[in-house]
């Protein structure tokens, strides 16, 4: 498992576990590793920073053995950096947290580095992106919601089309990836990823199909197969 497949050029299909049937993980992301995906994305929420409970980094460490894809963990949770060694422990490696959240952001991104791990910085569509310009130099990727962060099967929130092209135009020269999260389906896969999204989060748009390797690749093939 390399980390450093962040770094690819490559356009990534990162399915959310959160979707998955999570009475079988372990069968679920066997599958999936199979199917081709590139990345598992889990969604990480305290019932606090968003309104929904979801699992921790226990879970991550069950099924970790079980595949060799890259674990991202997307923590939609007020106290980030309490957790940050834990899932480096259990064998996360990327951890996204969000720039709502974290009152002292680099400190954490850098945490997260020193951890080996990627680091992302999350944006909810309410949030200016002003609010990522200091922070840049100390990530490896952006997640920008297109949906407000706590549920599964929302509705994609189309003008964060507009707002991944203008931060790719100010990413123009580093290596500082974008992934983009919320509602991605068929239908719009197309234009995230001509927007510049470099991986896509996709959880219904993916599980509501049996098939995950003919989805995955129809996901791929209407992305442009990038
Ligand atoms: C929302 C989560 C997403 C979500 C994706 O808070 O971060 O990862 O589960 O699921 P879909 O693709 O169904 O919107
Ligand atoms: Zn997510």
């Amino acid at each position: 498992m390399s980390p450093k497949q962040l770094g690819s050029q490559q356009f990534q299909i990162a399915p959310s576990l959160l979707a998955s049937d999570l009475s079988c993980l372990k069968e679920e992301v066997i599958a999936l590793e199979k199917a081709g995906a590139d990345v598992l994305h889990f969604d990480i929420m305290d019932g606090h920073f968003v309104p929904n409970i979801t699992f921790g980094p226990t879970v991550l460490e069950s099924v970790r053995k079980h595949t060799q894809l890259p674990f991202d963990a997307h923590l939609m949770i007020s106290d980030a950096d309490q957790y940050l060694d834990e899932f480096a422990r259990v064998g996360c490696n990327w951890l996204s947290v969000h720039v709502e959240a974290c009152p002292h952001i680099q400190r954490t991104l850098t945490r997260i580095r020193d951890l080996g791990m990627k680091a992302g910085v999350a944006i909810n569509p309410g949030t200016s992106l002003f609010s990522l310009e200091s922070v840049v130099k100390h990530c490896d990727f952006i997640l920008v919601m297109s949906v407000n962060p706590g549920f599964g099967g929302q509705k994609f929130i189309a003008p964060m089309i507009d707002r991944v092209r203008e931060l790719k135009k100010n990413l123009s020269g580093t290596n500082v990836k974008i992934q983009m999260d919320g509602g991605i389906k068929l239908e719009n896969i197309a234009e995230v990823a001509g927007a510049g999204v470099d991986i896509a989060v996709v959880g219904t748009g993916l599980f509501s199909s049996k098939d995950y390797s003919s989805q995955i690749s129809k996901l791929r093939s209407a992305a442009g197969n990038r």
